[in-house]
């Protein structure tokens, strides 16, 4: 058991060699040191150990293809697996895979993967010593190791083909010490941007009993800001009204009303980033009742006046190298609504959500988002865990927030 490896996500990318066996090993061993764990599998890998295995250990579905045969809308997997993981660890890699590392080549979604990580990478070469001693190899270990990659060195020993020599897979417990090593090197030194996100909805007071609220559960917010703290960003939440549990290492602020959010995020608005997830309240009452409304025959009417939009004022204020995200949640004229908000909000992205369409919505579980640029991007995303979607917003909104090394 490695305490270091606790909590942390770790690619495992299995490529076709006959060391491909030690990997279910080095898998077993990470899910004990109570790591999660995703494996990728080349095809060939397939030839020696079994998806099945190896799902089963990591309880997770193992990846092969990027475009799966059944597969719905969802490729853009291999970039929010980049962004997901803390570590990505390539063993066996076979000479075949680590030529691919080098060029580029993505075809599959291990070799996918390793080119959209943001985070550390590791490769442990298995072949035979001829083919490890081959100056082809030798050179894209090379080129590899210049690019930041961690090179386990291949051990001496008895090979598949009989021969004695360079090219042994090292014993799992070495990868995983390894491993641990690494993340240890590279663990967020919280020096990151500083983003700030907001979450939940607002509260606002009709009289000391009653108020007006809306539907939204905070999740979203709540998982944009654990995302970003986990890749190293110092990150401000505030929060209105919801049961949620902050996540860890992130500073809280909890706000009530409209106008508590507006203070609070006025105070904290000098960030790189500001994410405005939450569902703001537009509508106050227009003056609050001291006493409790009494029941009155007939209806009641109630004055509402508008609350600051923070958002806009935030856009009116900006400075040019901050990035500004809102939400948009609309259920009539969708894009027209977000690309309205885009420009007259002078912000650089707008997530649209449309609550009425399939897996979309208020409270945990999945989002279907659209990410609205202001250079014209248009980026629409599959439905996803939120937790999944906040990865995958960060992507795109500051593609600079986890850098290697
Ligand atoms: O205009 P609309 O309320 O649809 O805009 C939604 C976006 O604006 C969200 O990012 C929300 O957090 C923000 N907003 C705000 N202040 C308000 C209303 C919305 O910052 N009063």
């Amino acid at each position: 058991m490695n305490q270091k490896l606790s909590g942390k996500r770790i690619i495992v990318g299995i490529s076709g060699g006959i060391a491909a066996y030690k990997s279910v090993e080095l898998v077993r061993l990470l899910r004990k040191s109570g790591a999660e764990v995703q494996v990728l599998m080349t095809p060939d890998a397939h030839r020696f150990v079994t998806p099945l295995t190896l799902g089963t250990l990591s309880e997770r579905e193992v990846l092969t293809e990027i475009f799966p045969p059944n597969q719905t809308g969802s490729w853009t997997k291999h970039v929010h697996l980049g962004l997901w993981a803390d570590l990505m660890i390539v063993a066996p890699a076979t000479a075949n895979t680590l030529s691919k590392l080098v060029t580029g080549v993505c075809d599959s979604m291990l070799t996918a993967v390793a080119l959209s990580a943001r985070c550390p990478m590791m490769v442990c070469p298995a072949m035979d010593h001829d083919m490890y001693e081959h100056a082809s190899t030798r050179d894209n270990l090379s080129t590899l190791r210049e690019r930041g990659v961690a090179v386990m060195d291949a051990p001496e020993g008895l090979l598949a083909s009989g021969l004695t020599g360079k090219g042994r897979l090292p014993e799992p417990e070495d990868i995983a010490e390894r491993a641990a090593g690494l993340l240890a090197d590279h663990s967020p030194t919280q020096a990151g941007p500083r983003v700030l996100v907001t979450a939940g909805p607002t509260r606002e007071s009709l009289d000391p009993v009653r108020y007006i609220t809306n539907r939204s559960s905070g999740t979203m917010g709540f998982e944009i800001a654990r995302a970003a703290q986990r890749m190293g960003c110092r990150v401000t939440l505030v929060a209105g009204p919801t049961a949620l549990e902050t996540p860890e290492g992130v500073t809280r602020v909890d706000v009530e009303t409209a106008r508590e959010m507006h203070a609070a995020v006025l105070a904290h608005r000098d960030a790189d980033v500001i994410v405005m997830a939450a569902a703001v309240a537009d509508y106050e009452a227009a003056s609050v009742s001291r006493d409790k409304i009494k029941k009155a025959d007939g209806d009641l009417v109630l004055q509402l006046s508008r609350t600051p939009d923070i958002l806009r004022e935030l856009g009116a204020r900006r400075t040019d190298d901050q990035v500004l995200v809102g939400f948009a949640l609309e259920t009539r004229d969708a894009e027209k609504g977000a690309l309205k908000k885009l420009h007259g909000k002078n912000v650089d992205w707008i997530v649209l959500n449309n609550p009425t369409e399939e897996g979309a919505g208020f409270g945990p579980g999945t989002n279907k988002v659209t990410l609205y640029g202001r250079d014209g991007r248009v980026e629409p995303l599959p439905v996803m865990s939120k937790a999944d979607v906040a990865l995958a917003i960060l992507g795109f909104v500051e593609p600079g927030v986890k850098r290697p090394g």
